[in-house]
């Protein structure tokens, strides 16, 4: 199986790329899960990770508390889309698993160091400051690795947080300016390719209709997340954005992108935050990252079926 480190901050749907990634361990080793705070603060980041994991019984994967703050902004969060403990739409108990005492970008560096060259994965679900501040630590890290597959930015459809930027990303752009300048591979998974992947009413339904623990659980977190973007991309619900990253290294042909260049823009305004995607290669600037541009919407959902059908 391919070894993989995921940096989160859940939020409903890093929920579900947890899952994914769990449920098939012939393909996909979790070797941790580091967490930075994002949709809600880091203590409840770090907390909603092992609900998570006790939920499915898998408490031997372990997780490891990073950033509590981006790097040069005031932390921006989202409980409007997420609810105030970052996983509403369940109730879970207190989880009783403890944190590992390491900080989180010491774990990724440590690991991917300790690990035969390209043989560790990372999947940044959130603001990339942990990441960011691995790499600051120890550049070297961005050659070792096999490769980042990141949910962030946003181009042809536009920003969710302004018009310009998406999450992710807005929330820390310096850190999303590190880990792009880093020379490691990129793939990214932008709202041009999660907008695609809509939550349908008659999917939730084949989940509930699983009657096992963990899909009944996640009727309820996403029945709550996708009321909010309901609104706003109507009556196919809303996007499951992190998950599409997991879906890529299970199957990327469900997946079609192009290398290009993308930069970060940092500098205060109208455009803060924003993924400049050179799709055009009109500046001749190195190429340095994999925008996925579609997803086989269906092919994603089955996946996701087939997931929980094998989880608890
Ligand atoms: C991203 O922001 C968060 O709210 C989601 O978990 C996802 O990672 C989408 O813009
Ligand atoms: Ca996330």
């Amino acid at each position: 199986p391919r070894s993989i480190i995921i940096d989160t901050d859940p939020g409903q749907d890093d929920a579900v790329a947890f899952m994914l990634a769990l449920a098939f361990p012939e393909a996909i080793d979790v070797l941790g899960i580091t967490t930075v705070a994002g949709n809600v603060g880091l203590t409840k980041t770090s907390t909603n990770a092992l609900k998570l994991l006790e939920l499915i019984g898998r408490t031997d994967v372990p997780v490891f508390a990073g950033a509590s703050a981006p790097f040069a902004v005031k932390l921006e969060t989202a409980e409007y889309v997420h609810g105030e403990t970052g996983l509403n739409g369940w109730t879970f108990p207190d989880p009783v698993t403890p944190l590992r005492p390491e900080f989180a970008p010491d774990f990724i560096v440590e690991t991917v160091m300790s690990r035969p060259e390209k043989s560790v994965t990372l999947v940044p679900l959130g603001p990339l400051t942990n990441v960011a501040m691995a790499i600051a630590r120890e550049p070297r890290i961005a050659s070792r690795l096999d490769k980042i597959v990141l949910m962030g930015g946003a181009n042809i459809e536009g920003g969710n947080s302004t018009p310009a930027a998406e999450f992710n990303i807005w929330v820390d752009p310096h850190a999303a300016q590190r880990v792009f300048r880093s020379g490691a591979e990129i793939v990214v998974m932008s709202l041009d390719v999660t907008h695609q992947a809509l939550i349908r009413k008659s999917w939730l339904a084949d989940l509930g209709a699983l009657k096992r623990k963990a899909a009944e659980a996640f009727v309820g977190l996403l029945s709550f997340y996708e009321r909010f973007d309901e609104q706003k991309y109507g009556s196919d619900g809303g996007p499951l954005h992190d998950p599409t990253t997991i879906a890529y290294l299970l199957k990327p042909d469900l997946f079609e992108g192009k290398f290009v260049n993308v930069e970060i823009e940092t500098t205060p305004g109208l455009c803060f935050g924003q993924t400049v995607v050179d799709r055009w290669s009109v500046t001749g600037r190195d190429k340095n990252a994999t925008w996925i541009t579609k997803i086989d919407a269906d092919g994603f959902f089955e996946l996701i079926l087939e997931a929980f059908r094998r989880l608890p």
